[in-house]
């Protein structure tokens, strides 16, 4: 089937809520994914955060099919021997004491949710009524799940579906002023991104997650770490929490945990995991023996490989090439970001429309998120020679857009 015969038939068969680009991929090798016509994208994007180790990286080929030839699935009901294992990985790197496994980001941040309410309700001292109010921030993107949603703060993505969770409050993003107006004894949670991924590559600064800290301590609220996009390394660090030497009570980790399947993990600490028992909360799929093996398999290749490092490495002259850029070209506004998560904001939704769908057709793979910003979450293993590449595509798009500016003004 060709591109256009694919089209036609999702066209008729699937729910349309994906707009998607007319590419048609086939396959993938390192930093490079290949269409049904060969052509070959440098993506600089990993299918939004998620394959950290690049395509077909042998250590997590080999794992998928060494495990899918010995067991799949299996239910929560029995016990595999990669769970225990992955959970006393995840806890070593990130300073939580016990995970929950789910199979994708929404579920991870609805379970934090979750265990938010049930913690106050077991700290609730007698009849009182238990605290339940969740604060969220401007611009945060938590998921599409019902209570995710709740605390995702574009209106457009709630909007259709009202009404939704009660309870939830949004603070002005990194405005320590309404973070303390807004927080109060009757906020059981404050969650948020320390650096927002869909919101447009914005890190929280450090005054306002340490004002989150004490202001949760003050009232026995928890302090709820969506490290969904920015965690497993991509700032470079485990998580974007230890750039800011603030530990939360609960931390929620997706993408690429599992190099490609679908798994999502709720850290938490031991304090609010005591309320937690059998029966509150559960899954068929999530923490599967073919996604935990896989995930140990890309957690030891990240850590063996020092691959940390390297994003350090490679983000800050990403960065440092993209600055250089920024100083010759106007349409540049603001460069963001922290190791490789990096974000370019254009004069204009227009401009950075115009920059996605020309870096396309030169085959590189960024995208745009929240209107005017050009957004890139590298593999972890892209290469200084990459980056080049894709700043002189880049240099190329910027100044041939310039250049239709000023004809379109000389005609005007
Ligand atoms: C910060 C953040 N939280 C939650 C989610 C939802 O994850 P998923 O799409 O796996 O449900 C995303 C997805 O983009 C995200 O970036």
């Amino acid at each position: 089937m060709n591109l256009e015969q694919i089209q036609k038939l999702e066209a008729k068969l699937l729910l349309s809520t994906y707009d998607r680009y007319p590419v048609l991929l086939h396959k993938g090798r390192g930093v490079y994914v290949y269409d049904h016509k060969g052509k070959k994208y440098l993506d600089l994007l990993s299918g939004i955060g998620v394959n950290a180790l690049g395509y077909a990286h042998p250590a997590i080929t080999k794992i998928i099919a060494q495990q899918a030839r010995l067991l799949v699935h299996t239910s929560n009901l029995f016990y595999h021997e990669y769970q225990g294992r992955l959970a006393a990985m995840l806890t070593k790197i990130s300073g939580m004491d016990r995970a929950f496994f789910t199979n994708s980001g929404t579920e991870a941040w609805e379970a934090a949710l979750k265990v938010s309410r049930a913690y106050a309700r077991a700290n609730c001292p007698g009849e009182k009524e238990p605290k339940w109010r969740i604060l969220a921030l401007e611009h945060a993107f938590h998921g599409r799940t019902f209570g995710a949603l709740a605390t995702t703060h574009k209106e457009k993505y709630r909007a259709p579906f009202e009404p939704g969770v009660p309870g939830v409050e949004f603070v002005k993003f990194d405005d320590v002023a309404d973070l303390e107006r807004k927080f109060d004894a009757t906020v059981c949670a404050i969650g948020f991104e320390f650096v927002q991924g869909e919101g447009g590559i914005r890190p929280v600064s450090k005054i306002f997650a340490e004002t989150a800290r004490k202001l949760a301590d003050k009232h026995d609220a928890l302090l709820i770490a969506d490290e969904i996009q920015s965690g497993l390394g991509r700032t470079g660090r485990w998580f974007a929490y230890q750039q800011y030497g603030i530990e939360p009570d609960l931390v929620t980790v997706a993408k690429p945990l599992a190099g490609g399947l679908p798994l999502g993990a709720l850290l938490a600490s031991e304090k609010v995991s005591g309320c937690m028992h059998p029966g509150m909360h559960g899954t068929t799929f999530g923490g599967g023996p073919l996604a935990c093996a896989v995930s140990l398999q890309l957690l030891h290749t990240l850590e063996r490989q020092k691959v940390l490092k390297h994003v350090q490495k490679i983000g800050a002259y990403m960065l440092r090439r993209l600055e250089e850029l920024q100083a010759k070209n106007d349409a540049i506004r603001e460069l963001r970001g922290l190791g490789l998560m990096i974000g370019i904001e254009m004069e204009s939704a227009e401009v950075a429309k115009t920059v996605f769908k020309q870096l396309l057709d030169r085959g590189i793979v960024v995208n745009r998120t929240d209107e005017t910003v050009i957004r890139f979450l590298p593999p972890f293993i892209v290469q200084k020679k990459h980056v080049d590449h894709a700043i002189r595509q880049l240099e190329q798009v910027l100044a041939n857009n310039t250049a239709a500016v000023a004809t379109a003004e000389k005609r005007s």
